[in-house]
């Protein structure tokens, strides 16, 4: 069944869409909607049982997710969209690109990786999935999560970040956390949907990103045929709250050149 999404709207002109992490929501892109309002309608959805959003039944799956954003889309008339993802949102634009590929103009890719996950990786989030569930809270995610979220320099200079995100976490539903990890272990490998998109891309990276490491953006800017790769420094795997003015800098500049 289609999830009407909870949307997070601001800006007119063409449309962005924003993806949020795990195990966050749409609020984590506040510095965002503020700087790119300006010359877009930003969009940011909370996924399925986050936010604002239902859960409802369906079986895990990414794909799901990726429907309910074209269905959000349609719901607004809006055709295509520059589609920005970070990490769990990046899979899930990842996700919309196989399935709605005329429906992207241009992709933002931040902190996220296109291999799936490997056989240990998978089992891990099963684990974790089993394991909120079992204790009806997401705060086990604190201790397992959190210090990997978060760049060294932020965890040693940003006290407020890490206060905001460690709030988001603690906060995510069991259910929905459990639900999301399920449809990330499924997730199939995305090289071949990035060899096929011919159009222009961003790939942004923090430094210190431990769950998603330079590399792995390194791999996703060569798998694109129109890839530009920004680093940005002293930031870990959460650049757009990490590091919000040097994010804002690299989106705004690749909106610039899409003609
Ligand atoms: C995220 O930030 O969305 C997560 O690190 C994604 C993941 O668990 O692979």
């Amino acid at each position: 069944m289609r999830v009407d999404p909870y949307v997070i709207e601001a800006g007119s002109g063409p449309a962005l869409v924003l993806l949020h992490a795990f195990p966050l929501n749409a609020s984590m892109w506040s510095a965002q909607r503020e700087a790119l309002a300006a010359t877009h309608r930003v969009l940011c959805p909370d996924q399925r049982g986050f936010g604002g959003t239902q859960l409802l039944h369906d079986d895990p799956s990414l794909d799901e997710v990726a429907d309910d954003v074209a269905a959000m889309l349609d719901a607004r008339k809006v055709g295509d969209v520059v589609l920005g993802g970070l990490s769990m949102g990046g899979y899930v634009a990842m996700a919309f690109l196989r399935r709605h590929p005329d429906r992207v103009r241009a992709l933002i890719l931040a902190d996220t990786r296109a291999g799936a996950d490997t056989p240990e990786a998978a089992a891990n989030r099963l684990r974790i999935a089993d394991a909120v569930i079992e204790a009806g809270s997401s705060s086990l995610l604190v201790e397992e999560m959190l210090p990997k979220l978060l760049g060294a320099t932020t965890r040693e200079r940003q006290p407020l970040v890490q206060g905001r995100v460690k709030a988001l976490v603690e906060r995510a539903p069991a259910y929905a956390v459990a639900w999301a990890q399920r449809a990330m272990a499924a997730r199939p490998d995305s090289f071949g949907t990035l060899r096929s998109f011919d159009r222009p891309a961003l790939v942004v990276v923090g430094e210190e990103d431990e769950l998603s490491p330079p590399a792995d953006a390194h791999a996703m800017a060569e798998a694109l045929v129109h890839a530009t790769l920004v680093t940005i420094p002293e930031s870990g795997h959460l650049t757009s709250v990490e590091a919000p003015e040097a994010f804002n800098e690299a989106v705004a500049a690749f909106l610039a050149t899409l003609p």
